[in-house]
Parts: structure tokens; C-alpha cells; sequence
């Protein structure tokens, strides 16, 4: 039950292992927020935990699984259990996969899918009926991703899984507008931010070159993980529901989109 601490609120965030959700989870606490780290790297959120705690924040480690909604629903009640209120869900891990769709191993298709679609649905259902019920305002923001707007082929597991999170997001906005107008939904849109998500992916049979390039990409060019968090927390606060962290990016991507949707024209038109 509810200790009474956290009277910034209380933020769970998923994927707080690394990266985006990391940062967020950081940047969380020193907002004078509660903190509830899920991740499947269990010894990392444990380490951050430990070292935020140590500096005298608020916050606890929950290991989870998103791909599973047992512990997606236990991940809930230790939040609940501990802070009694939930003011911020960022359901933000994710993986990435490369190559051609007639290429990608079934298994690796299935965990991406896994835990870059189900694992918001879990968040959504574990969380969103407790935030709902409960008067005070809530926020929900999913990680989507640019790769959501438009279309990268050679990425296509990870591309599709992002258009299903952001039409996710889009029809969670309209459904909380409906049955909870106290809880707030965004989509959290980043591009390129330097991570571990090309590191962590194996190179498969015909993407080694893939990898190390889009490794690359994100080390040469990608935004540090606490300006994607500020980002982010600007938004939050500002309750936008596009919250972007590469404007140019995502008005190129989505001005595509527009005119290929508006025209009826295939993928590849000019
Ligand atoms: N880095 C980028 O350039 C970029 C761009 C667009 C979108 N994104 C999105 O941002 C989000 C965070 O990615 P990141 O770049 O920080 O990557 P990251 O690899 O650094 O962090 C992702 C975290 O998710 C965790 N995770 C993976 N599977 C999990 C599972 N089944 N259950 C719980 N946790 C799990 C990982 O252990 C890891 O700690 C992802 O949704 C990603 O698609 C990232």
C-alpha cells in the first residue's frame, strides 16, 4: 500500500535497463518521482536502482518480462503495492531486427512482435483500468518510433511492430478520451539515439553489414539518451500527444506518408 512517498508522482518505466528508458527512468527520479524500473536485464535495473536509491530517490527494481502478461500484471501490483499510485506508464522496451522480411528467422520475428506490440498491449492492460479508476491524472505514453511513420525496407520486423504501436497508441488516445478523460496518452517518437539496440541485435546470415551500419549510425549520429529524456518530459508535461525528438526527421517521414496515402500511390513513388 501506498507509503506516502513519491508526491512527484510515480513513473513505471519498461526497457529501464538501457537507453531511452534508462534516461527516462533517471531523469524520473530527479524530478522527485517514484521510480519502478521493469526490464528483463535484471542485474542492470538492480544496479541503477541501487545507485538512484544511494543518491536518496524513490525507487524499486521490478525484473519483467513485457512478452508475458503474468508478469507485466506483477510488475502492476508491486507498483501499486509500493507507491499506491501510478501518475506515468512509459511502456518503452523494445528491440530492433534487420533484413529482408523473407529472411528473418520465424523466432526472431516473433520475439520482436512480442515485446514491441504485446508488450505495450500488456502494459496498457495490466495498467490502464488501475490509472482509470483512480481520479487523479495519469499519463501514458508508449515509445513508438520514426520507423513507425514511414517505411525502411531491410527493417521491415521492427517497422511493422512500430506502425502497430503507433495505431496502438492513436486508438488508446480515442478509447481514454471516451472512458478516462483523466488519463492522458502520447506517443513518444524518437529517430536516431545512441543505445544499445543495434549492439544487443546479432548479426544474422545476410545483415552482418546491416548491423555494423546501423551501429554506426546511432554511435556517430545518434542524440544522447538524457536529451531523448528531457524530450520526452517536455512533452509529458506540455501533455502533447506526438512527442518528438527529430522534428525534421518525422515532418519528412510523415509529409511522405500524407502524399502517398492522399494520392493513392505506391511505396516507391517519387
Ligand atoms: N535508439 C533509437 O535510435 C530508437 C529510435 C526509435 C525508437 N526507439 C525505441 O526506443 C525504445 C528503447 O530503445 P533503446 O534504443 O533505448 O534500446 P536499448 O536496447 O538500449 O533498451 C531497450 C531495453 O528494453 C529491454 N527489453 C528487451 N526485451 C524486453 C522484455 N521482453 N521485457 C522487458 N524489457 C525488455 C532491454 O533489456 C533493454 O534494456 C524501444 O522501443 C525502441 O524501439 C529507439
Amino acid at each position: 500500500m501506498s507509503n506516502g512517498f513519491a508526491s512527484g508522482g510515480v513513473a513505471v518505466v519498461t526497457g529501464a535497463g538501457s537507453g531511452i528508458g534508462e534516461a527516462i527512468g533517471r531523469r524520473a527520479a530527479a524530478r522527485g518521482m517514484g521510480v519502478v524500473l521493469a526490464d528483463i536485464a535484471a542485474e542492470r535495473i538492480d544496479a541503477i536502482a541501487r545507485e538512484l536509491a544511494h543518491a536518496g530517490h524513490e525507487v524499486v527494481a521490478v525484473p519483467t518480462d513485457v512478452t508475458d502478461p503474468g508478469s507485466v500484471d506483477a510488475l502492476a501490483d508491486a507498483a501499486y503495492d509500493r507507491f499506491g499510485h501510478v501518475s506515468l506508464l512509459a511502456n518503452n522496451a523494445g528491440l530492433e531486427s534487420l533484413g529482408n522480411l523473407w529472411e528473418i528467422p520465424p523466432g526472431e520475428w516473433h520475439r520482436l512482435i512480442s515485446v514491441n506490440i504485446n508488450g505495450i498491449f500488456h502494459g496498457i492492460r495490466s495498467f490502464v483500468p488501475r490509472m482509470g479508476a483512480d481520479p487523479r491524472p495519469s499519463h501514458v505514453v508508449n515509445t513508438t518510433s520514426v520507423g513507425g511513420i514511414g517505411t525502411t525496407p531491410g527493417m521491415g520486423a521492427y517497422t511493422v511492430s512500430k506502425h502497430g504501436a503507433q495505431e496502438m497508441t492513436e486508438c488508446l488516445y480515442l478509447e481514454c478520451a471516451e472512458a478516462f478523460p483523466h488519463v492522458t496518452v502520447s506517443a513518444f517518437v524518437p529517430a536516431h539515439v545512441t543505445t544499445r539496440i543495434f549492439e544487443d541485435l546479432e548479426p544474422g546470415e545476410n545483415t552482418g553489414a546491416a548491423v555494423e551500419y546501423w551501429r554506426g549510425q546511432l554511435r556517430a549520429k545518434g542524440m544522447a539518451p538524457a536529451d531523448a529524456a528531457r524530450i520526452f518530459f517536455d512533452g509529458v508535461d506540455r501533455k502533447d500527444f506526438w512527442i518528438i525528438t527529430h522534428p525534421e526527421s518525422f515532418d519528412r517521414l510523415a509529409g511522405r506518408r500524407s502524399r502517398l496515402l492522399a494520392g493513392a500511390l505506391p511505396p516507391d513513388a517519387p
